[in-house]
């Protein structure tokens, strides 16, 4: 899919799209050209996956021709930048969401769709997906080939919240337990060190409603402690913005 604007700001690349479609299909191309790639070089592809409403659209393409064949499920391994702690089946669950759009209509391998354990207490769940971490990448920090990540209308990004110092300054543990106070609502959420060390990450944003937080996260003064999303910054990766062009209006120019 070809962007109708590309520019840096600082370590942001940024992608422009017409249409909310058009930045969800980048993103699908996106996360089929990397799951070929990985599986060529390395015989696997760990991707983690973003939630709520935003990536649905994408992920339905990936279930879809062309996509659908193009991409070596075999090798892909599914993962979670957070989920709700609900059951698999709630309709808040970000897994369920994910596996209505795509996972249960491609050939992936069952073992290969590490899901959050939602149902169980959150603190148990959150050392069991640190343990499922472990048995996948063995010990050290995390580098995910791809980490998909959309943005809340508050800067916050999987489930790092604003003013939650303790979660944001998490240096240790790579995945906690966080509290989406809205709704009272406990999360499980990879935390920025698993985020940091991404080989890629990729934020999906769309709608006009973005352009604001978009801009203040991008190209606004540093206040990381309001504005999570602008600790998203991988040490040794690529930072890359899929915007429809309703959400950049406000960076560009
Ligand atoms: C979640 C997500 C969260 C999401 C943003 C944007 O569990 O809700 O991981 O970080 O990406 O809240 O959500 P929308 O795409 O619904 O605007």
């Amino acid at each position: 899919m070809t962007a109708v604007h590309r520019f840096r700001i600082g370590p942001h690349e940024v992608q422009v799209y017409a249409e909310p479609s058009a930045a969800s299909r980048a993103g699908a191309e996106s996360f089929a050209e990397r799951a070929r790639a990985a599986v060529e070089a390395n015989g696997r592809f760990s991707v983690a996956l973003s939630g709520g409403n935003t990536p649905r659209a994408m992920y339905a393409m990936l279930a879809e021709e062309p996509l659908r064949s193009r991409i070596p499920w075999q090798g892909v391994h599914l993962f979670w930048g957070d989920d709700r702690c609900v059951p698999p089946a709630h309709p808040r669950s970000n897994f369920r969401m994910a596996n209505e759009a795509f996972i249960s209509r491609v050939p992936i391998p069952p073992e290969n769709v590490h899901r959050m354990r939602g149902e169980i207490a959150p603190a148990r769940a959150a050392e069991e997906y640190e343990q499922k971490l472990v048995d996948y990448f063995g010990f050290g920090v995390p580098r995910f080939d791809l980490i998909h990540l959309g943005l809340g209308g508050d800067a916050h990004t999987a489930s790092l919240f604003p003013f939650d110092d303790d979660l944001l300054r998490e240096r240790e543990r790579r995945v906690r337990v966080a509290l989406f106070r809205t709704l009272g609502e406990h999360r499980l959420t990879l935390t920025l060190p698993v985020l940091n060390a991404a080989a890629r990450i990729e934020f999906l944003v769309v709608g006009g409603e973005k352009a604001k937080v978009a801009r203040s996260v991008i190209r606004g003064a540093l206040d990381p402690f309001r504005l999570p999303a602008q600790l998203v910054r991988p040490r040794n990766g690529e930072l890359v913005w899929m915007l429809s062009r309703d959400a950049a209006r406000e960076l560009e120019g």
